[in-house]
């Protein structure tokens, strides 16, 4: 009998003796073997063909011996096959951004069957060509919707926020939409061998308490619902957020993802016995060996006293030296939990 990989036993609630890592963006422009593949076939084929997006998701593996694999695709892959047009100039940008209630009536929920079936193809391929597991991931509604109706990244997604402020029930319907999308996305993941997910809600934190509980807490719930009902453990993810935690809390997911603002011993106290994640502050992998070494000694000590899977608090920086990743991968890996100074 095969042990259960120590990401999945964290992910569990296991207080483990090391911590699993891995890191956002692990597969990317940082790493020179992913750029070189980049120039040849463009982002959208490398994460449509399954040859290509299975060998980006290993790359990683490979070269920094991380405790998981994170499909490589985005966030966006699924709205296609609502009627949207992306592309990505890197960050995405929706040719017919929703300005309108019209437009949004127009969105086309796909059946499960009809979603991104070449997610599925590279989900299975890459189960049995990982060594360690398998991490499925899509968008929560509200961060989806920034995209779709301000058409690109921004700082305050201003038109999306004003569109929940000044037409609630059209608001409504893109979140009901894209909560049915990202369900049945999700699950066609885990029946096709996802062993986790990952529900990125990136942008959450520009959202009030309030506005967060009347239509992003309830859109999440139905998605992270719809997954726990097929047996995989969930990770939440809701950048600079802490005043969300309570609500965030009441999720049901079994890991919570924090970035680096606020330490994980506090986190720990708002998530009781789930599994926490991060939270090293990605620049910290800019610096030079020391102080790289200080500041993940300094964040797995702020994870003890519970489960901890080491990540960073968001993706990787394209600037990062690959061996710099390595460097702090290797020490956190290497960290005694059970008796930690
Ligand atoms: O983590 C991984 O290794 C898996 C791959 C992954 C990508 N996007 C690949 C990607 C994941 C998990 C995502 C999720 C994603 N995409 C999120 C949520 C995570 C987060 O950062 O909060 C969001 C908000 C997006 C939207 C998106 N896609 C942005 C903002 C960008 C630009 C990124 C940048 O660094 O400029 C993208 C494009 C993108 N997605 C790239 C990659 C590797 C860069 C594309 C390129 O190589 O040109």
């Amino acid at each position: 009998m095969t042990e259960t990989p120590l990401f999945l036993r964290a992910l569990a609630g296991e207080d483990t003796a090391t911590a699993p890592v891995w890191f956002m963006r692990q597969a990317g422009r940082y790493l020179p073997e992913y750029m070189a593949l980049k120039e040849k076939h463009g982002f959208w084929t490398m994460m449509r063909e399954p040859e290509l997006a299975i060998e980006v998701t290993l790359q990683p593996i490979r070269r920094l011996g991380v405790d998981a694999a994170i499909l490589f695709s985005d966030i966006m892959t699924p709205l296609p096959d609502m009627g949207v047009e992306v592309a990505f100039k890197p960050g995405p940008v929706v040719a017919e951004p929703l300005r309108s209630r019209a437009a949004i009536e127009a969105l086309r929920v796909p059946e499960q069957g009809e979603i991104a079936p070449f997610v599925g193809t590279i989900l299975k391929g890459l189960r049995a060509a990982s060594p360690v597991p398998v991490v499925g991931f899509a968008g929560a509604p509200f961060t989806l919707g920034c995209y779709l109706v301000e058409g690109a990244g921004s700082k305050d997604y201003g038109r999306m926020r004003g569109l929940m402020k000044s037409d609630p029930e059209t608001a409504q319907m893109l979140f009901d939409k894209l909560a049915t999308l990202t369900a049945r996305y999700l699950c066609m993941q885990v029946e096709a061998g996802a062993q986790a997910v990952q529900l990125f809600d990136s942008w959450a934190g520009l959202l009030d308490a309030e506005t967060y509980r009347r239509f992003a807490a309830p859109a999440n719930r139905r998605i992270l619902e719809a997954v726990g009902a097929m047996g995989v453990p969930r990770i939440m993810l809701a950048v600079d957020a802490a005043h969300l935690w309570t609500e965030i809390a009441a999720l049901p997911c079994e890991a919570v993802s924090v970035d680096w603002r606020h330490p994980l011993s506090v986190a720990r106290k708002a998530f009781g016995a789930r599994a926490i994640q991060g939270n090293l502050d990605p620049a910290e992998l800019l610096g030079a060996g020391e102080t790289i070494d200080a500041a993940v000694d300094r964040v797995l000590h702020e994870g003890l006293g519970g489960a901890h899977i080491f990540n960073l608090g968001h993706g990787i920086m394209k600037e990062t030296a690959p061996d710099m990743a390595l460097r702090a991968i290797r020490r956190a890996q290497a960290f005694d939990r059970r008796n930690a100074p």
